[in-house]
């Protein structure tokens, strides 16, 4: 993509990036056995040239599978096709990558299954133990970044929310029994603004019970989803000014060791064509509007890491000469 604009905002404003589709199974691996590096190397390199640091997003994952798949997995080679997509993978940026999503959105609440498990193709061709594998043949292929099992419907107090916790925590609690490699979990986080549901004791004993299993926390996709607000943008500012200022004080006060956005202006944000608003209006869910400039939103997140890391020693002031 060449925005100038975009990319001096990303290099001025972001310590870590994620690639929002550049690394997915369908972006990489288009053909059996063959890899595509363009674009994600485009990014990797941004993102060392500008001293920012870099998320990989994603290994495994029921979504964005490339047409092949379906027609030449089998259970017979399933376990070797996955193992290879990672060694290739992360072997690529080894050493270049802060975390990885590992295992992305693994658990559906729905299914029925008693452990959760989504009905994926993985899960179909490998087995029960998929993920399991997943992060073991993570670890083998790139020994330093953080390994990381990435989930979204965890930040609510309602009960659907509830369950789901559950479920992860237990899949994560069996992660770490059998000693499978994991390092971090992370809450995606994609809230919505205009409703009455309540974010706080659920996803703060679940941060809670995760740090406990040892694992670090991560907020990985975070954005305010903007189309129940009426049109108005004071209204739609203000109301998705104080979800990020909540959210972000919680994750912090929790001990959250990383806040990610789902991107960082609305030129680009993905909520436009997922969660259009009923009125056809542009959403705001993020930190810069569509001409790069703050929104309330940004004062809101900044105000958050400032009333946690107050700036050290005498404040200083301005002077009028
Ligand atoms: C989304 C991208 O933002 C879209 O551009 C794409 O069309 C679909 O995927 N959870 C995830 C992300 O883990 O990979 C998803 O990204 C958003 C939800």
């Amino acid at each position: 993509m060449h925005d100038a604009g975009y990319a001096h905002l990303i290099a001025a404003q972001s310590t870590m990036i994620v690639a929002e589709n550049a690394m997915k199974w369908r972006a990489l691996h288009p053909e059996s056995g063959h890899y595509d590096f363009a674009a994600a190397d485009r990014i990797v390199n941004f993102a060392q040239r500008n001293g920012i640091q870099m998320r990989g997003h994603n290994l495994v994952w029921h979504e964005a599978m490339p047409e092949w798949f379906a027609l030449s997995v089998t259970h017979e080679n399933a376990r070797q096709v996955l193992n290879s997509h990672i060694r290739t993978v992360m072997g690529r940026y080894s050493g270049r990558m802060h975390s990885w999503d590992v295992v992305n959105e693994a658990i559906h609440t729905e299914g029925g299954r008693p452990d959760g498990l989504r009905d994926t193709p993985w899960l179909e061709l490998i087995g029960d133990d998929y993920i399991d594998f997943s992060f073991r043949a993570a670890r083998a292929a790139e020994p330093f970044a953080l390994l990381t099992y990435n989930e979204f419907g965890l930040e609510y107090d309602s009960d659907a929310d509830g369950v789901k916790r559950t479920l992860v925590y237990e899949m994560l609690r069996g992660l770490r029994q059998r000693g499978v490699p994991i390092d971090a979990v992370g809450i995606q986080s994609h809230l919505r603004a205009g409703t009455n549901e309540t974010i706080g004791y659920g996803l703060r004993s679940f941060i809670r019970q995760c740090r406990g299993l040892g694992l670090k926390v991560f907020v990985t996709e975070l954005d305010v989803d903007d189309s129940r607000l009426p049109n108005d943008v004071a209204v739609r500012d203000a109301a998705v000014a104080e979800i990020y200022k909540n959210y972000v004080s919680l994750a912090l006060e929790e001990g959250v060791s990383a806040v990610m956005m789902w991107g960082i202006t609305d030129r680009y944000t993905w909520l436009d064509k997922a969660k259009p608003r009923p009125d056809g209006a542009h959403a705001r869910p993020l930190p810069f509007d569509e001409k790069l400039q703050p929104t309330s939103a940004f004062f809101a997140i900044t105000e958050a890491f400032r009333q946690r890391n107050p700036p050290q020693g005498k404040p200083v002031r301005a002077e009028a000469f």
